[in-house]
């Protein structure tokens, strides 16, 4: 059996690191439980100078093989190309984007440098598979290196409409280095569909049958493969999460009242702000719900060296206080926020005993908790999931009450709504989204990806 290398700039090495919440983390590290093999990337630390080669650590089975990075490194790729050009864009965040040249070089140079310390470590029979938007340029730099097994690229996050993408300076480096890979998946139809535009309308390709894509002398695979989430173990870890004392502790204190759930790393592309708004135009518009029901938001910090990463911080706390300095009584305070990771176990039973979620991002490539959360609840009292119509998880759980982020008093209806819901219908649309989430399972996600990947056409390696 040929052996999984995944490569992602996040590596969750077991017991190196706090909890990252970040989905892909979550998601490689239970696809890589299963068999086993190689998880290289950045090891989370920032050195005096980039490491020369990977330190290896064995947990079977995997292995882990991470890099330090440099200051500089990390400024210009980190937070720098991905963190403050690709992601803003790729969120469709265009006033939030950024493109000084200098990071732009600097992420070409730290893949370089990846490439060059993943190479020995690759065997010839082995599925190589890259995550998301820190590493496009991988594989054309292992290509140039000699590397001529398929290689597999998966983009997380959405891919932007053609228009937005054409912002870019580097677009057309972006767009062949995808095309550098055999197979390159994606979340949604939507991403799909706004790459192969750009192949048609761009690049001068063609779009065949069956998914495969001619461009820049190479044809490739493209396909979507939404992300999954391990369906069964959810629900069993939910089932038993009422023992959990944080959880026991978290029940006795709201007493009877129903409770609202949000769960998002802290980043603008969440909705965060727009959610606690609409809440607060709920309170405003349902008094008889007062004191009958409290939100709370968990919502631990990310990339904080990122400036509109520190304001997105501020700026919730501000809200976070009005909204409370309005509403609150003595025995009341409607919005919890809690600015810090939860255990995951604690998680899934805040899930369980709450009435509903609110997952409602600006605009998100899948968006796991909304997956997580259906699978936690009970099948006979589920919870209510309100969901943005612009994460990629409104795709498979259409049953969820969709909303759009941007309205905050179309969203206040729908809290109403969810809270007032039936029984009946809760249990109806909960069956309608437990269906494909269990049959999508990550397994599956993983396995689809893999089998299209060993069938994709071999190209031989060119130098794009
Ligand atoms: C998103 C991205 C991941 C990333 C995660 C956490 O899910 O798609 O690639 O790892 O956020 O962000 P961070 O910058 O902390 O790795």
């Amino acid at each position: 059996m040929s052996r999984l290398v995944v490569v992602s700039n996040r590596v969750a090495v077991p017991n190196q690191q706090a909890a990252n919440t970040g989905g892909l983390a979550v998601a490689l590290r239970e696809a890589l439980q299963a068999n086993g093999g190689v998880w290289f990337g950045w090891s989370g630390k920032i050195a005096q100078r980039t490491s020369s080669q990977p330190t290896l650590t064995e947990v079977a089975p995997v292995t882990y093989a991470t890099v330090d990075l440099g200051r500089k490194d990390h400024s210009e790729y980190y937070n720098g190309f991905a963190n403050r050009t690709l992601w803003p864009l790729f969120h469709y965040r265009l006033d939030l984007a950024e493109f000084p040249r200098q990071n732009y070089e600097g992420y070409l140079r730290v893949n370089s440098l990846f490439a060059e310390q993943l190479r020995p470590l690759l065997g010839d029979d082995d599925d190589i598979w890259i995550h998301d938007y820190h590493m496009i340029p991988l594989a054309s730099e292992l290509r140039r290196l000699g590397v001529r097994q398929r290689i597999g690229f998966f983009l997380h996050t959405p891919f932007p409409a053609l228009e937005v993408f054409l912002a870019l300076p580097s677009h057309e480096r972006i767009a062949r280095s995808l095309c550098a890979y055999d197979v390159v998946g994606f979340q949604t139809m939507n991403d799909l569909r706004a790459f192969l535009d750009y192949i048609v309308n761009e690049s001068g390709g063609e779009v065949l049958e069956d998914g495969l894509v001619k461009a820049y002398g190479r044809t490739l695979k493209a396909q979507v493969f939404p992300i999954g989430v391990e369906a069964e173990n959810l629900a069993r870890t939910a089932a038993h999460a009422l023992k959990v004392p944080a959880v026991r502790r978290f029940r006795e204190s709201q007493r009877d009242r129903a409770f609202l759930m949000g769960v998002d790393r802290l980043d603008y592309s969440k909705g965060i702000p727009e959610r606690f708004e609409a809440f607060q135009r709920f309170l405003e518009r349902y008094p008889a719900w007062h004191r009958q029901v409290v939100m709370v938001q968990i919502a631990p910090g990310s990339r904080a060296e990122v400036p509109e990463y520190k304001q997105i911080r501020e700026e919730l706390e501000a809200r976070a206080g009005h909204l409370n300095g309005a509403f609150a009584d003595y025995d009341w305070t409607p919005l919890r926020y809690l600015n810090k990771g939860v255990p995951r176990e604690t998680l899934v039973g805040f899930f369980r005993l709450s009435a509903a979620a609110l997952v409602t991002p600006l605009r998100d490539g899948m968006n796991l908790v909304a997956k997580e959360y259906v699978c936690a609840q009970s099948p006979h009292e589920p919870g209510v999931l309100i969901l943005s119509r612009f994460a990629g998880a409104a795709r498979e759980l259409d049953a969820a009450l969709l909303v759009n982020p941007f309205d905050p008093d179309g969203v206040a209806d729908a809290i109403a709504r969810a809270l007032n819901m039936s029984m009946e219908e809760r249990v109806e649309r909960w069956e309608a989204m437990i269906k494909p989430l269990r049959e999508n399972s990550l397994d599956a996600w993983r396995d689809s990806f893999l089998k299209a990947l060993r069938q994709a056409p071999y190209a031989a390696p060119s130098d794009t």
